[in-house]
Order: C-alpha cells, then sequence, then structure tokens
C-alpha cells in the first residue's frame, strides 16, 4: 500500500492558510502555490541517490555528495497541475516535464484523455505527478493510469489538498504509489469539492469565472 505523507512543516502550514482563503486573488494565489510546490519537492526528494565525489576546498581536498544521476519526470495534471511546475522546477532543473489533460465524460463521468506528451523515456524516470486537489481521487487514478500504459513504472503524486475519499481511490487503484500532501481535508461535499477546501483550483489558478 502506498504511503501517505502529510507535510506538517509550518511554512507549509501558514501558506497553506492564505491560499484557502477566498479573498486571496489571483496573483497571490499563483505565488503561494509555486511557494508550496517548492517546499514540497524538499520532501518528495528525501529518498533521492547520492553518490561521492572527490572536491577541493580552499582548505583541502574531500569526499562530498551529489545526486547520483536520477531521472526525474514532473508530470502536471492539466490544467491546475500546471500551477505546480515552476515550484517543483526551482528545485529540480534538470527534470523533464510531461503533460496530461483530462476532462470528465458528461454522460460516462469517466476521465477521458485530450492531451498527452511525455518524455521519451518515461520507463527510465522517476515521475512526480502533479494536481492541487485529489478529490474522488478519478482524475489522478485515470491519469497515473494512463502513465503506466505508456511504460511508467515509478510514479509519485503530489497535491496540496487531498480528501480521505480520493486518498483511498489512489491508494487501492495504486497501490505502489506514494501521495504527498500539504493537508488531508474532512470530506467532498455534494458537488465533489474538498470541504473546507480552497473551490475551484483551476479558476483561481487563471482567474476564470
Ligand atoms: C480539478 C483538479 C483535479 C480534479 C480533482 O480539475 O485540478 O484535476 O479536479 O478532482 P477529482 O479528484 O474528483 O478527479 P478540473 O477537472 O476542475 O479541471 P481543471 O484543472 O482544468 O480546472
Ligand atoms: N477540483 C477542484 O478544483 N476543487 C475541488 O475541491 C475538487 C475538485
Amino acid at each position: 500500500m502506498g504511503i501517505v505523507y502529510e507535510m506538517n512543516h509550518p511554512l507549509i502550514k501558514h501558506k497553506l492558510t492564505f491560499i484557502r482563503d477566498k479573498n486571496t486573488g489571483s496573483k497571490e494565489f499563483r505565488e503561494l502555490v509555486k511557494e508550496v510546490s517548492m517546499l514540497m519537492a524538499y520532501e518528495v526528494t528525501r529518498d533521492l541517490p547520492l553518490e561521492e565525489i572527490k572536491i577541493e576546498t580552499p582548505v583541502s581536498s574531500t569526499n562530498s555528495d551529489i545526486i547520483s544521476g536520477k531521472k526525474l519526470g514532473i508530470v502536471p495534471i492539466l490544467r491546475a497541475g500546471l500551477g505546480m511546475v515552476e515550484g517543483m522546477l526551482n528545485l529540480l532543473p534538470a527534470a523533464k516535464v510531461g503533460h496530461v489533460g483530462l476532462y470528465r465524460d458528461p454522460k460516462t463521468l469517466e476521465p477521458v484523455e485530450y492531451y498527452c506528451k511525455l518524455p521519451k523515456d518515461i520507463e527510465e524516470r522517476d515521475l512526480i505527478v502533479l494536481d492541487p486537489m485529489l478529490a474522488t481521487g478519478g482524475s489522478a487514478k485515470a491519469a497515473i493510469r494512463f502513465l503506466k500504459e505508456k511504460g511508467a513504472t515509478a510514479v509519485k503524486l503530489v497535491c496540496l489538498i487531498a480528501a480521505p475519499e480520493g486518498i483511498k481511490v489512489v491508494q487501492d487503484a495504486h497501490p505502489d504509489v506514494d501521495i504527498y500532501v500539504a493537508a488531508v481535508d474532512k470530506k467532498l461535499n455534494e458537488h465533489a469539492y474538498i470541504v473546507p477546501g480552497l473551490g475551484d483550483a483551476g479558476d483561481r489558478l487563471f482567474g476564470t469565472k
């Protein structure tokens, strides 16, 4: 079963409060989402392998650690996942970025892929899937399934806010995937919005609606 890591760092909690606040406008919302994503990148990469290299300091020669050539891929789920890309890339500048676009068919309510462009070698990469909201879990479950169908072997999911229902859906469908969240909220409402949540992440990021 994948592990759920709920961040409890004071900086993340503080920033998340203002992300949730309905009086926070799009510009500040985007900046805060970027900052929290950058802080989350720190935790998501905690298990990256290291290797020692020999360097010269101004005082002596020494062996010192560098990250050992691990290939990473960042995959935002369109559209709201885009808001988390820049923060992640700030800490992981060598990562390649793939995109997966999904919409929910109004009749079947099944997620349908409308866009998918991924790095060629995704089977060799540790993929970090980004979506601010894990509500019913339908989008994340489908996106991870598409990635696996295209060859992905190592996937982590990073969300700002998750509902317990969505966590369970992803854990049941993808027991190999660890989930990193800034907060686990109480529940979903009758419109499948997370309560208390932050509202519609895509609309708040891009000023639509
Ligand atoms: C939001 C959010 C997730 C999805 C979560 O996207 O960014 O992708 O809802 O809901 P789920 O867990 O019930 O699938 P939305 O479908 O509103 O599209 P958008 O990002 O284009 O706004
Ligand atoms: N998508 C959002 O953007 N917000 C929610 O609360 C649920 C799904």
